[in-house]
């Protein structure tokens, strides 16, 4: 499945995910700026936060319990904001958009 990362810029970083666990993992792996997942993907750090773009909202689901209470300590929540290491990429996510937040990490 493909992925796109918007930047706040309006760069737009297109990667493939195949293979890959969570929405975080591509970013990393494609080195796209601002996600820096300081805590390797366990939902303890927020530093991998994306805004879920409303077309996709409900194909990626929602936060658990426990990766609400971090998006609640984010800088610039939004009503789609998402631990992007939450986000488990599947074929259903092919084409997904995400934004990356102006400022992270
Ligand atoms: Fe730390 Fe997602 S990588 S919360």
């Amino acid at each position: 499945p493909m992925i796109t990362f918007v930047a706040p810029d309006g760069a737009e970083y297109v990667v493939d995910a195949r293979g890959l666990h969570s929405v975080m993992e591509a970013a990393r792996n494609h080195m796209v700026p601002g996600i820096d997942a300081d805590c390797g993907g366990s939902g303890s750090c927020a530093t991998c936060h994306v805004h879920v773009d409303a077309a996709w909202a409900q194909a990626t689901g929602a936060a658990d319990e426990m990766e609400q209470a971090m998006l609640d300590c984010v800088e610039e929540p939004s009503a789609t904001s998402r631990l992007s290491c939450q986000i488990r990429v599947s074929d259903a996510l092919d084409g997904l958009v995400v934004r990356l937040p102006a400022r992270q990490g």
